[in-house]
């Protein structure tokens, strides 16, 4: 029993519960033969390795280790703990848990109570706004503004009444602990006694997450210009709202972004309620901050390209240009549709109409196209100073490029606008690395100088799995290889701590390595090539030959990436060098640099099995 969840209950909820629907309300999938395959929701790639298995109703990541089923799924995508994913899976399922004879304790379900109180604020205000009396100017405001009913319908617009307790009094007749509406950035304890409403004579906006489930609101003052708060008010960081990590609209949008392919970001929840009701329906509301990884994050699943279309004076700012370039990094492409000043996509959609607003998102400039375009603008070209200003934000722009291709491109162009040479520009990029303003991190979409990573470390589990069951084998990839071919940092650490207890007499255990680790992702890896089902009952002769390969495959790759490092090195040189810095180069690295071979390292150090 699960905290008071009996067996065949939980039972019932997997058997009722389709893990590739559960998936799809989450991330796009794809077929792939008997598989499904998606963008693994749980870390960054541009490649789908995110598998679910319909008939085993398993997922696992091949990039990330993720998996689980549909339990695992909701605990690790809602921040669950297993009670509380069995009871969100239960009602999804229509599948009734008996009351435990005393009652849990609150924790278990607790997000779940806030997501229920939560929805029952959003009726409360809906019915405020559509059925009272007190509604009636807001339900005008909205109406001046031209939001349809059906459109306040989809949206679970409301509107919070005036007095002070409205809200309260009626939660507490439903049965809900004050304390629990506190919780949910509801209501505020009073300074003397009591409690009060936090969303006072406000237009309500319901934010939801991806599954629709409601976390936090949005208040719209009705009182332009009014002193008394700023002019939306929104929910406190909550157990279950974070702002970073959320999208307005994104439960209703994601269907068409899907299947266009496109997103369209904008500021404001009016800006995204106007473009979504105008038939525009690929659109999220960002809630007036910067972006963040998350959110891009939550983009890029489904979505490939981002559009921005954020009121013109935002555009500019600093803030706006970080979230941009996390977006990016993602591996969104993203493109900025020029707002023209003053307007936001509200009020430019009631304005001109929706097809003129679709013609700019059209139009929307690569993003960093965009930002040459703005630099230019930005600095006096002609004066020294201008120049000097502008190249100096140019390089910032140009390290921050997702690739040599990209980067490539906007030297040239750059070197056009400034009409200088492209290598001067090129010089002083290098110069700029060579002397420390070197990029801090990678881009995570960066050029791979290594295609087959995946595989490389796929390698690398499999000879820890090998290792971990045979001395032989430690023994044998210890004379072969270097700590540096393990490409995986884990994987490299793990290994090296093999190596180091298999010196003496036994195979070194996994259960041994456990107690040297505290990284939840380093155990998960030990245990997992310790259990790895494939890796069961090998025959030492077949468990022989696959380190061999994996041995062979390491080297190689490592080989790989070191040639190319010395060739570039070489270009350089050529380009630069004296001719005895050439030949002394090519002296000292011909090992490396001749040898296209692979099997080389067979003759290198360390014997051949002898089996
Ligand atoms: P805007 O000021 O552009 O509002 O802020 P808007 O969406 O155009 O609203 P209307 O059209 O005047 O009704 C953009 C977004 O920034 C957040 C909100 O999410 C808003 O939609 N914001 C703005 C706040 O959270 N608090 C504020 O005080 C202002
Ligand atoms: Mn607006």
């Amino acid at each position: 029993m699960a905290q008071g969840i009996p067996e065949e209950i939980i039972d019932e909820i997997r058997q009722r519960t389709d893990l590739v629907t559960l998936v799809g309300e989450y991330i796009k999938l794809e077929c792939r033969g008997k598989n499904m395959v998606g963008l693994c929701p749980f870390h960054s790639e541009k490649t789908p390795s995110f598998t679910v298995s319909p008939d085993k109703q398993l997922y696992h990541c091949f990039g990330c280790g993720a998996s689980g089923n549909v339990f695992s799924l909701i605990m690790q995508m809602e921040k669950m703990t297993f009670p509380e994913a069995a009871r969100f899976l239960a009602r999804r399922a229509g599948v009734r848990i008996p009351e435990p004879e005393k009652r849990t304790s609150g924790e278990e379900n607790y997000k779940e109570k806030i997501y229920r109180l939560n929805l029952m604020a959003a009726s409360f205000y809906a019915y405020c706004l559509t059925k009272s009396n007190t509604g009636k100017k807001a339900l005008d405001y909205l109406q001046k503004r031209g939001i349809n009913g059906s459109t306040i319908e989809t949206f679970m617009l409301g509107y919070a009444p005036a007095d002070w307790t409205g809200f309260f009094n009626f939660a507490r007749k439903k049965g809900f602990a004050p304390e629990m509406m506190v919780k949910a950035g509801l209501v505020s304890p009073g300074k003397e006694k009591g409690y009060y409403d936090r969303f006072r004579d406000r237009l309500i906006f319901p934010i939801a997450n991806i599954s629709g489930k409601i976390a936090g609101f949005g208040g719209r003052t009705l009182s332009e210009g009014d002193k008394s708060g700023p002019k939306y008010l929104n929910s406190p960081e909550t157990p279950v709202f974070e702002k970073g990590l959320m999208l307005y609209g994104l439960n209703l949008a994601k269907e068409e972004i899907r299947r266009l392919k496109s997103a369209v970001v904008m500021e404001g929840y009016t800006d995204m309620i106007t473009a979504y009701q105008a038939g525009i329906k690929n659109v999220v509301a960002s809630l007036g901050t910067a972006l963040t990884a998350e959110q891009g994050r939550l983009l890029r699943h489904q979505a490939e390209t981002v559009i921005t279309a954020y009121d013109s004076d935002a555009a500019g700012e600093a803030a706006t240009w970080r979230g941009l370039a996390i977006l990016q990094r993602t591996g969104c492409l993203v493109r900025v549709a020029e707002m023209p000043a003053g307007s936001d996509p509200d009020s430019y959609i009631r304005g001109k109409g929706a097809d003129s607003f679709k013609t700019l998102l059209d139009r929307a400039k690569p993003l960093m196209e965009y930002r040459l375009a703005v630099l230019k603008e930005r600095y006096d070209l002609i004066s020294e100073k201008g120049r000097i200003d502008y190249t100096e934000e140019l390089m910032a722009f140009l390290n921050a490029a997702v690739n040599q291709v990209e980067q490539d491109h906007y030297l040239k162009k750059a070197a056009e606008v400034l009409n200088v040479e492209e290598e001067a520009l090129r010089q002083e990029l290098k110069r700029r690395r060579r002397t420390g303003t070197r990029r801090r991190e990678q881009p995570e979409g960066g050029i791979k100088t290594f295609p087959d990573r995946d595989k490389i470390v796929r390698a690398e589990k499999i000879l820890l799995s090998l290792m971990l069951q045979s001395k032989e084998i430690a023994e044998r990839g210890r004379n072969l290889l270097e700590p540096e071919y393990i490409k995986d940092e884990r994987i490299r650490e793990i290994v090296e701590a093999i190596w180091h207890y298999s010196a003496g007499e036994v195979t070194c255990s996994a259960e041994k390595l456990l107690n040297r680790f505290s990284d939840p992702q380093t155990t998960k890896l030990i245990t997992e090539a310790a259990t790895d089902p494939s890796m069961q009952d090998l025959s030492s002769r077949t468990a022989k030959r696959m380190a061999e390969d994996c041995f062979w495959e390491l080297k190689q790759s490592w080989e790989n990436k070191k040639r190319t490092e010395l060739v570039n090195k070489l270009k350089e040189l050529e380009a630069s060098g004296t001719e005895e810095e050439i030949t002394e180069f090519l002296r000292k690295n011909r090992n490396i640099l001749q040898c296209q071979d692979s099997g080389s390292y067979r003759n290198g150090k360390g014997g051949d099995f002898n089996d």
